[in-house]
């Protein structure tokens, strides 16, 4: 033993140590939190009361409610009322923090607040330790006076330092128990993010922390004030990693130091992104569970909770669909990767028009297909997170709704549960619209009779089965695949990374079945059909932005298990209606899928709105069942 102590005494001698704070965890109530290390505000004039309070206790940190008063007249009715506004407005205050309180006001700095509290709050027993003892000096028989205390600081539960006075934010803590993030997260004061270091008991998953909703206060400037946001993980956070669904590239590269522009725009609306999503590898389309190698799928919560939550936003979807306490998804489209896993984890979701916001700092698939979406089970949110993600290129320029609705493939009998949720929407939509009957259209027919010369008398899915897999197989692999793999060798003598069996098959299809230059005839084709689509299908009109809306099924609702076993992967050859809005680059949002004419973003949000508060539109539930 003591020559241990000695050794151990010699070595703290020589290593230079460096050691931060990176968070404490506490059990309030029997809920889990985590206070961040950086303090928000420090509260010296409540320091002898913070010491008193602490007493008996052998935790330096002690829960605290700032409690914003505006009344001027702090009375027990206020108190309460601010008790039961601030728990039904927030997951993450519980009574518990009103063991202290930290009492602001919105008036001048040096009004005086009458606070005739006396003992009505020793409801919350012995839990509650008020600021009297504090302020002993001013106890007047019918109340306090307290002058010159305000501090900006904004009402919720925090965790203050008995010692210091220093103040810090609470997270209300959540198990992913669904598997949908890859890493919990937390900003830093910097306007980096780093990993939330806590971890709770629930399914054996990853913590995520979710901070106060008190905190924030929507304004003009931060419309997103307070929104909880989950990020793909093929978007770059500054201080974090990207892994893109790959084990060896999250392993090689450093924490990036350049947030997305798109995340970023978010951030600046006021979003808080409390993790990063998963993907499916490099954002391709993998199937649940054996095409997954390198990351499991996340767990789609709908049904029996054991279906296929669809690809590449998976995380995203299953996350939007099972958590209360996740607002929103920022995802990608480049061939249904936001309506895929919307469409079977229930949710809104839409593939933008092309284009309207920089990828900068995201993984490319194919530059001229990507785009960045959103998940959620909100309409009224969804638009407010578009404006501010797409900023001046979403407009709003249109007069009224379409008037014309267009349907392919879409029921026209309730046959199934599905078909008559369908059929009911669509003559709901058709009399909110005004609309006549809607007209069922075949692309291939209409392609037939009006096919551009160009297209040389091809079939539409002779002229465009292989555009996609071309461009995505081909654009990724130089762009992206070459890097990686040079990066790679370069750091492990001159090996390959793992990949999973998906991308492999789809680069090689670019590589070795079509000519190195495929991807230039593939965008000619794609440039013919949008042109055509724009003239002969749906057209831009002055009036209604889009002169009618096309609605498809993009799922039937039908059981796709992940415990099924398929056959070998191949390349996302073929046409089909959810290729039509990558190859045109128009809006293809999902409730169920509508399509209007490229640039209309802004009509279809003011529809999804407009269809909700008008109750045709529900918002979706959390959990196995929907509605
Ligand atoms: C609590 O919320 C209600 C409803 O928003 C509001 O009228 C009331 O003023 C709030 N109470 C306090 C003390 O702010
Ligand atoms: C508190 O304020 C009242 C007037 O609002 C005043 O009469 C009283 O003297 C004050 N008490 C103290 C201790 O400052
Ligand atoms: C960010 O990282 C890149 C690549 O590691 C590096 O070239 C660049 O200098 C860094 N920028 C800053 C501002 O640190
Ligand atoms: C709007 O879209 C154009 C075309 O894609 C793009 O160049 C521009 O950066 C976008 N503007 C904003 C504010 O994102
Ligand atoms: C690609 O080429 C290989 C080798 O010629 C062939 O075995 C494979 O079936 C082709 N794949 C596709 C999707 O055409
Ligand atoms: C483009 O269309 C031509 C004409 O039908 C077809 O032969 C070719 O395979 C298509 N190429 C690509 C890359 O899509
Ligand atoms: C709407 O406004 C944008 C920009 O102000 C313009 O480019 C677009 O052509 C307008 N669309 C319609 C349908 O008027």
């Amino acid at each position: 033993m003591g020559r241990n102590f000695v050794s151990l005494l010699a070595l703290g001698a020589v290593v230079n140590a460096t050691i931060s704070s990176s968070g404490q965890t506490f059990v309030v109530n029997g809920i889990s939190y985590y206070a961040a290390p950086e303090a928000v505000t420090t509260i010296s004039a409540t320091a002898d009361m913070l010491i008193s309070a602490s007493k008996g206790t052998d935790i330096d940190l002690i829960p605290l409610t700032v409690m914003v008063d505006s009344s001027g007249q702090f009375t027990t009715d206020v108190f309460r009322s601010l008790v039961s506004n601030y728990t039904a407005s927030d997951d993450v205050f519980n009574a518990g923090f009103l063991q202290s309180i930290y009492l602001t006001h919105t008036g001048s700095a040096s009004a005086t607040v009458k606070y005739p509290l006396g003992a009505a709050l020793t409801e919350y027993g012995t839990q509650l330790f008020i600021p009297s003892r504090a302020y002993t000096s001013s106890v007047q028989s019918q109340g306090y006076n307290i002058t010159g205390w305000r501090t900006a600081i904004p009402a919720g539960p925090y965790f203050v330092s008995a010692i210091t006075g220093e103040v810090f934010r609470a997270y209300r803590l959540y198990s992913d128990v669904q598997g949908a993030f890859t890493e919990g997260l937390k900003p830093n004061s910097d306007g980096s993010y780093s990993i939330l270091s806590a971890a709770i008991p629930g399914a054996q998953s990853l913590t995520i922390g979710v901070p106060s909703k008190l905190y924030y206060t929507k304004t003009a400037e931060k419309p997103l004030a307070g929104v909880r946001l989950g990020v793909k993980d093929i978007y770059d956070i500054a201080g974090i990693k990207t892994s893109c669904g790959n084990r060896a590239y999250y392993d090689l590269y450093p924490p990036r130091n350049v947030t997305a522009v798109a995340v970023q725009r978010l951030i600046d609306a006021g979003a808080v992104i409390i993790g990063k999503m998963k993907t499916s590898q490099f954002a391709n389309g993998e199937t649940a569970t054996a095409d997954w190698v390198d990351y499991h799928s996340p767990f789609n919560i709908r049904g029996d909770g054991y279906q296929d939550p669809s690809s590449s936003s998976s995380g995203p979807g299953a996350g939007i669909g099972a958590y209360d306490w996740l607002d929103i998804g920022l995802g990608s489209d480049t061939g249904g990767s936001i309506r895929g896993p919307s469409e079977v984890n229930g949710c809104f979701g839409n593939r933008p028009s092309h284009g309207l916001v920089p990828l900068d700092g995201v993984m490319p698939l194919s530059p001229n297909l990507d785009t960045a979406g959103f998940l959620t089970r909100d309409p009224y949110l969804w638009h407010e997170a578009a404006k501010a993600l797409y900023l001046t290129n979403i407009t709003s320029n249109f007069t009224s709704f379409p008037k014309k609705i267009l349907t392919s493939g879409f029921p026209t009998t309730g046959d199934s549960e599905a078909d008559a949720i369908l059929v009911d929407f669509l003559s709901k939509l058709q009399s909110f619209l005004g609309a006549p009957t809607p007209t069922p259209i075949s692309l291939d027919t209409l392609w037939s009779s009006s096919a551009p010369a160009a297209a040389g008398g091809a079939s539409l899915s002779s002229y465009l089965g292989i555009v996609y897999p071309v461009l995505i197989a081909q654009q990724q692999y130089t762009l992206f695949t070459l890097p990686f793999y040079a990066d790679y060798a370069t750091a492990h003598d001159g090996r390959r990374p793992f990949i999973d069996p998906v991308p492999l098959i789809r680069w090689a299809f670019g590589q070795n079945n079509v000519s190195a230059d495929a991807s230039v005839q593939a965008l000619q084709n794609k440039t013919v059909f949008m042109d055509w689509f724009s003239s002969q299908v749906v057209l831009p009109s002055e009036e209604t932005c889009s002169d009618s809306v096309l609605l498809y099924v993009g799922s039937d609702a039908s059981p796709n298990y992940r415990n099924q076993y398929f056959s070998v992967p191949s390349p996302p050859t073929g046409f089909g209606l959810s290729r039509v809005s990558p190859l045109s680059e128009v809006p293809d949002f999902v409730f169920p899928n509508i399509i209007a004419a490229k640039g209309c973003d802004g009509m279809i949000f003011a529809l999804a709105e407009a269809l909700t508060t008008a109750g045709i539109l529900k918002v979706p539930k959390t959990g196995s069942l929907m509605y």
